[in-house]
């Protein structure tokens, strides 16, 4: 798992690890390649530390000789590695062309040197741009804005170039927006709901009319793990939550959460190039793989808030340190 530190990643090695938590995978032992980055924690593994499949290697998905190193023995590699905030992006690109481009590339280099078996490439819905009405399938053609989404187009197609220039088994997740336990308080859910704790303010942008569809992580989790397991070789897999919501309706759910009123509400000026709506059709990983969210927002939401009001030692830290 790259990557397995951060916040999809090590929800995904919790699940694997911890028996019922999910699909059952048996894994008969797990390597977690992490550069710990300002999102990646040590931390967030802290449940399954202990756990002796679990085999952690602090380093960097752009470092050929490592990657090389770390790889052969390996059955599958489940790539969640990468610089992940459209903000910092934005701010500026090149951590992003790094890590999502150069780093990928590097893996699958590795991977078709040492015949690893499974290469699952987890990408996001943000490669497609925005969509007025309807949904995307995954024959959409890709159009991302930002360089976040960018860099993860780019990273995408190229798992899916190894798959057709050198018959790699390599399968693609697109998913939609995530939300839960351990999210690195930048992120919109994670940022609104600390601020609103500690009785500050939270930052809405624009007129707060962005949709966005919103999936817990575990449920995200459990799609990648059908995919691992079941998905075919070459193709690419929506995993979606089916709950839109305008950034306005988002806010008054966590001011009502946090027991809020909306004069805790900043407007500032819009993203540049903000992407107006996100939403995609999960027919196929519903018909092929037996996917389906399990997380309704409503409850998600709740224990996501009652997670950071118990956990503040965990992200209090990551608030105060200065910004990297
Ligand atoms: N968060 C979402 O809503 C969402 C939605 C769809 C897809 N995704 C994708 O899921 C993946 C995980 O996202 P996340 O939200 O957990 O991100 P995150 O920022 O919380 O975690 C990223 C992890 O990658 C590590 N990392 C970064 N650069 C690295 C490098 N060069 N070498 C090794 N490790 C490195 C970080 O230390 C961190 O542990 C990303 O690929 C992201 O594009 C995220």
């Amino acid at each position: 798992m790259t990557g397995g530190a951060g916040f999809i990643g090590s929800e995904y090695v919790r699940m694997l690890l911890t028996p019922g938590a999910g699909p059952d995978l048996a894994p008969s032992a797990v390597t977690v390649l992490d550069k710990l980055t300002y999102s990646g924690n040590r931390a967030n593994l802290a449940p399954v530390a202990d756990d002796p499949r679990l085999r952690f290697v602090h380093g960097d998905i752009c470092d050929p000789a490592l990657v090389d190193s770390v790889v052969p023995g390996h059955d599958v590699i489940v790539h969640f590695a990468a610089e992940s905030h459209v903000d910092r992006s934005i701010a500026g690109a090149t951590p992003f062309v790094t890590t999502n481009v150069v780093g990928t590339q590097t893996l699958l280099d590795a991977a078709l040197r040492h015949g690893t078996g499974r290469f699952v490439h987890v990408s996001t819905d943000e490669v497609y741009g925005s969509i007025a009405a309807g949904s995307w399938t995954e024959e959409w053609a890709l159009a991302p804005n930002s360089p976040y989404s960018a860099s993860k187009a780019g990273s995408d197609l190229l798992a899916l170039a190894y798959h057709r220039t050198h018959g790699m088994d390599v399968v693609v997740t697109r998913c939609s927006n995530n939300y839960g336990h351990y999210q690195y308080p930048e992120k919109v859910i994670p940022l609104f709901v600390t601020n609103l704790l500690d009785g500050g303010t939270v930052p809405l942008y624009g007129d707060g009319g962005n949709i966005r569809d919103w999936l817990h992580v575990h449920d995200h989790c459990v799609g990648i793990a059908l995919v691992q397991d079941k998905g075919r070789a070459g193709e690419v897999y929506h995993i979606g939550g089916g709950t839109e919501l305008t950034n306005k309706e988002l806010t008054g759910l966590l001011l009502s959460a946090c027991d809020a009123s909306w004069d805790r509400v900043v407007p500032v000026a819009d993203r540049k190039g903000h992407d107006r709506r996100y939403s995609l059709s999960i027919a196929k990983i519903q018909n092929e793989l037996g996917y389906a969210p399990s997380i309704d927002l409503a409850s998600g939401l709740a224990a996501t808030v009652d997670w950071y009001r118990a956990n503040r030692a965990w992200w209090e830290p990551l608030k105060a340190a200065p910004a990297r």
